[in-house]
């Protein structure tokens, strides 16, 4: 079997060229607020990213850098500041964060309008009530991807390997709203194999490279790798052994290049969106 590469940068592009003629379409242009704690190498690439994508579409991007020193009441007190200010349509608070800082309590104070990373529990339980506003943006991601090899979902058997609050579990609703059957795996999972092989559609989200190879998967799979490591030698690498399940798979997302530019681009999607609410409900005051 050929196995299709699925190309993340070239949806990404097509969904960017779409956000752009929105953003046109505004009074004035929307403003992401990116919050950076810390000098994790990745967050540097990831809000570096983010920077870069939002300004190919007319978003405007400010990065507010704080020292791994701050204090969680810091973070807390910038965030409350973003949440009433007029020039903030999208708050993101990039993770991880420093250990002396609850990850949690940070989310939470994002006021739901503008959480375009869709995190808090608000956003969290709209999408388990089956009435989602600000949709996660790796598990969106990882549905148009699916979608544009697959646009009929209803039956398929679904595994995610991975339960994270930013992938995981937001995936398991957005693939249960698509009438799949879903399995939701885990490091704890027994037989995990057992499980992976029936998979129509295979979804990993641990940050373990290489942790699925071919004798993993059911010929025909659709295979979402959502894994990126940085590897001793510095090349990239998924949750998945590529090489090894070419021409098992129907197809697969490349790391990098596959579900990264399309999370960035569900990023961008959210800000939109939140600019146009707020701007509409202003036109009505
Ligand atoms: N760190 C890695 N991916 C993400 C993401 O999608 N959102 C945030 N906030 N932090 C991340």
């Amino acid at each position: 079997m050929q196995t299709q590469i699925i190309d993340g940068k070239a949806l990404a592009n097509q969904k960017r060229a779409e956000l752009k003629k929105r953003v046109e379409a505004l009074v004035t242009p929307p403003h992401l607020h990116v919050i950076w704690v810390g000098n994790n190498p990745s967050s540097r690439i990831y809000v570096h990213h983010k920077e870069l994508a939002g300004a190919s579409v007319g978003i405007q991007v400010t990065t507010h850098h704080l020292p791994e020193t701050s204090s969680q009441d810091d973070l807390l007190a910038l965030i409350g500041q973003l949440n009433h200010s007029v020039d903030a349509d999208g708050i993101l608070v990039q993770l991880p964060l420093p250990k002396h800082i609850d990850e949690s309590d940070v989310l939470e104070a994002i006021l739901p309008s503008k959480d375009v990373d869709g995190l808090t529990s608000f956003n969290l339980g709209c999408l388990l009530s089956g009435r989602p506003q600000m949709i996660p943006c790796t598990p969106q991601a990882c549905i148009e991807l699916i979608e544009s090899v697959e646009p009929d979902l209803a039956g398929k058997l679904a595994v995610i390997v991975g339960r994270s609050r930013l992938v995981g579990k937001p995936l398991f609703q957005l693939l249960l709203a698509k009438h799949c059957t879903v399995i939701q795996t885990h490091s704890k999972t027994h037989n995990l194999t057992d499980l992976t092989q029936k998979a129509d559609i295979l979804v990993v989200a641990t940050g373990h490279p290489g942790l699925i190879g071919g004798a993993d998967i059911k010929p025909g799979a659709i295979v979402i790798d959502v894994g990126i490591s940085k590897m001793p030698d510095g090349h990239l690498s998924g949750d998945v052994k590529t090489e090894d399940v070419l021409g098992i798979a129907s197809a697969i997302t490349p790391v990098p290049g596959g579900v990264g530019p399309m999370t960035v681009a569900m990023l961008l999607e959210n800000v939109v969106l939140a600019a146009e609410h707020r701007q509409n409900s202003s036109e009505e005051d």
